[in-house]
């Protein structure tokens, strides 16, 4: 049975954080223990030079979030997990997408736009401190999905648009050379609710209201006694609804946990213990992790081996790829001229002239489009050069050689743009 491909990747831009864990470590990690599977884990370390300038944090980042990967469970033998800078053929293959990707399709990308539209209404330079890498971020992105020709890639809503560039780059490529691509498609998991932060919005770096994955135990505690509560007192009934600290420990709990402390709020429980139940929760789940994180953080040459062993495992697959790919837009060996599968099978659907003899001893020719239909249909001619002669003016001009030829060309029921555009396919595929 042959498997689907998932793929995802995570940009090494900071430490990951609870957020992260419940939205996308945790669900992907248990996704890749399913049957039939293929998964594609990898550090989107290209990408986070988009965002950052401090090679450090860089670096530091790929280490905590591979890190992080690891100790939640991931297993590197039945995945494959790499780094992307690891993958030359990603680079390579994002100059090849770039060049069939319209300039109008990049200038609608949210993130671009985003950015654009806050100069113009500050009345600056709309393209002020854009990079062309901010610009070209969803072709590096088609990249990284179309490399491995994944099927599924699961993402948050707001990568929604990027998945959908994906497979109009897949389906431009595939048009003019063949078919390569598997146009991929999201997977949006409904079910996962994007989790609070300490101050009830949504938990992310740019809010500055995170709770770091492993932070060490006190730490957590720490952090956790500073999420925002009302000013209720103990005793008074409490309301779970907009509640960030039931949220929180809603993602971590069972159903039966999660309506104990609903009780418990109902009864008025006194925030401080609510709290110290929260802070247990997480704990008993994170803390066997968090010895293996610690461990790992300790030893990255560990992580490092790891992650060779996964790029050598990719590129078993983008290598020979990408040399297909090549030959297929024409970077070629001179000395090669041998045609791919994927060339003759163009050539076998394009439309065609048959020149043939009738019963009547006179010479005609006909042409076809790649499924058979009927699109003229000559006359009877003397000789087979007349009718060769009169083949050979429609190939060198199209459509644009039909008057002159109406004389010897019997009336068919068939749409003239049809006729037009078969004669066009066939100059341009010379
Ligand atoms: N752009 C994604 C994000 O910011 C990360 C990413 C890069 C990615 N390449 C990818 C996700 C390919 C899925 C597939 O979240």
């Amino acid at each position: 049975m042959s498997s689907t491909r998932f793929l995802t990747g995570i940009t090494t831009s900071g430490t990951p954080h609870l957020g992260n864990y419940v939205g996308s470590i945790r669900p992907s990690v248990r996704a890749s223990q399913a049957d039939h599977v293929e998964s594609y884990y990898f550090l989107a370390d290209y990408h986070a030079l988009i965002k950052i300038d401090e090679p450090s944090r860089i670096q530091r980042s790929t280490l905590e979030i591979a890190a992080s990967w690891l100790a939640a469970g991931l297993n590197p033998e039945r995945v494959t997990f790499y780094r992307q800078s690891d993958i030359p053929e990603i680079p390579e293959l994002t100059w090849l997408l770039t060049c069939v990707t319209g300039k109008g399709v990049l200038n609608r990308a949210h993130a671009y736009k985003a950015a654009v539209d806050k100069n113009s209404a500050s009345g600056q330079d709309p393209d002020m401190d854009v990079s062309a890498g901010l610009f070209m971020y969803p072709v590096l992105m088609g990249a990284d999905i179309l490399m491995f020709n994944a099927h599924l890639v699961p993402v948050g809503r707001d990568q929604i648009q990027h998945i959908e560039m994906a497979r109009d780059m897949a389906n431009s490529f595939n048009h003019r050379y063949g078919e390569h691509f598997v146009p991929p498609q999201a997977v949006i998991e409904e079910s996962v609710a994007t989790l609070p932060g300490l101050d009830g919005r949504k938990m992310s770096k740019s809010y500055d209201n995170t709770i770091p994955l492993f932070a060490p135990r006190e730490q957590l505690k720490k952090l956790i006694a500073g999420i925002k509560t009302d000013s209720r007192a103990p005793g008074e009934p409490k309301d779970t609804e907009g509640s960030a600290l039931f949220q929180i420990y809603q993602a971590f709990a069972s159903d039966e946990e999660a309506q104990a402390l609903r009780s418990a709020y109902a009864n008025g429980i006194a925030w401080g213990d609510a709290k110290q139940i929260l802070f247990e929760r997480i704990d008993r789940e994170i803390a066997p992790m968090r010895e293996a994180y610690e461990d790992l953080i300790n030893h990255p040459a560990k992580i490092e081996a790891i992650l060779l062993a996964g790029a050598a495992k990719a590129r078993q697959r983008a290598t020979p790829f990408m040399a297909e790919l090549r030959h297929a837009v024409g970077l070629r060996k001179l000395g090669d001229q041998t045609k791919t599968a994927a060339q003759k099978a163009t050539k076998a659907a394009l439309p065609n002239f048959k020149q043939y003899r009738e019963a009547d001893g006179q010479f005609r020719f006909k042409l076809v489009d790649a499924q058979g239909r009927l699109l003229l249909q000559s006359l009877g001619f003397e000789s087979p050069r007349q009718a060769a002669q009169a083949i050979g003016l429609l190939q060198k001009q199209g459509a644009s050689a039909l008057p002159e030829l109406t004389s010897q060309l019997e009336a068919l029921d068939v749409d003239m743009a049809d006729v037009t555009a078969a004669l066009a396919q066939l100059a341009a595929a010379g």
